[in-house]
């Protein structure tokens, strides 16, 4: 069993919760995931890691509640406890991995999408850290969705805030800051990292063939059990076939052939609804 420590609803049916996972905090890497069942009859529901703390042992987790599972999930609170919470999975973010003295020589602009915010935070973190400043673009529907402005704040050298219906910083998409930004000359971006719904990736990484910037996407939405074993997020990259859960999450934007992922994901459907929905980051 797994303690939940802290609990807070960052907007309106997004939560994050802090979960006492000592294991998992300990080799925890920014762009893996973990699996979390909450209790015995449960589905599993595998949830990118948005943070953590090896002193503490614990580890953070973004969800937005869409499905039964991540509703009975926000009905927890602090004290309680959850059933399994198997991790880390998948591979570490190749941004965090590579060599800081590499990474120096980038110029990285990420693009975080909804929920998908979450698990940018730790990759920008871990970057700032290395000493290496990285910008941020977010996309949200409105003011009123944003999450985690004051963590980013702290840790993108320049933060870009984009909403759909214009009641906070840009008024537009995501895509449309980009290409304004590329469009600028002064960027110079010769790497970009995109997470968030489906359809963001695959027109970030679009607009981002066509001005030849380097693009990884995390393909964490179209996971179902995330064991490998179901299927659901095989995926087309260049002329390869890949499993998002095991040969994942990241994968070249470029090669990756969307539409048929999106297809797959629709077709994946749980008797409570669209599962797959539900994990939009
Ligand atoms: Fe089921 Fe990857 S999520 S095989």
């Amino acid at each position: 069993m797994y303690k939940i420590l802290r609990k807070k609803e960052l907007v309106p049916n997004i939560y994050q919760m802090d979960i006492e996972a000592k294991r998992v905090a300990k080799s925890a890497l920014p762009g893996q995931f973990v699996i979390v069942k909450v209790d015995e009859r449960g589905e599993r529901v595998p949830l990118t890691i948005c943070d953590y703390d090896r002193e503490e042992g614990s580890v953070s987790i973004v969800f937005q509640t869409l499905g039964a599972s991540t509703k009975k999930l926000a009905e927890k609170e602090a004290g309680e406890e959850i059933r399994d919470f198997v991790g880390p999975l998948g591979n570490p973010s190749e941004v965090v991995t590579e060599e800081a003295e590499k990474l120096k020589e980038h110029r990285i602009v990420f693009i975080a999408g909804g929920v998908g915010t979450a698990p940018v935070y730790p990759q920008v973190k871990m970057l700032k850290e290395k000493g290496i400043k990285v910008d941020v673009i977010i996309g949200t529907k409105s003011k009123h969705t944003l999450i985690l402005e004051k963590e980013f704040r702290e840790v993108a050298e320049n933060l870009y805030i984009c909403t759909d219906d214009g009641s906070y910083g840009y008024h537009g998409l995501v895509t449309e800051k980009l290409k304004e930004l590329l469009d600028d000359g002064e960027k110079n971006y010769d790497l970009c990292v995109a997470i968030g719904p489906m359809i963001m990736m695959k027109f970030v990484s679009r607009l981002t063939k066509e001005y030849q910037l380097k693009t990884i996407v995390s393909l964490n939405p179209i996971m179902v059990d995330g064991t490998g074993m179901c299927g659901a997020c095989r995926v087309t990259v260049g002329d390869e076939v890949k499993f998002a859960c095991v040969d994942g999450p990241e994968f070249d934007g470029h090669l990756i052939q969307f539409d048929e992922a999106m297809r797959r994901q629709s077709m994946y459907k749980s008797q409570e609804g669209k599962k797959t929905i539900e994990k939009e980051q």
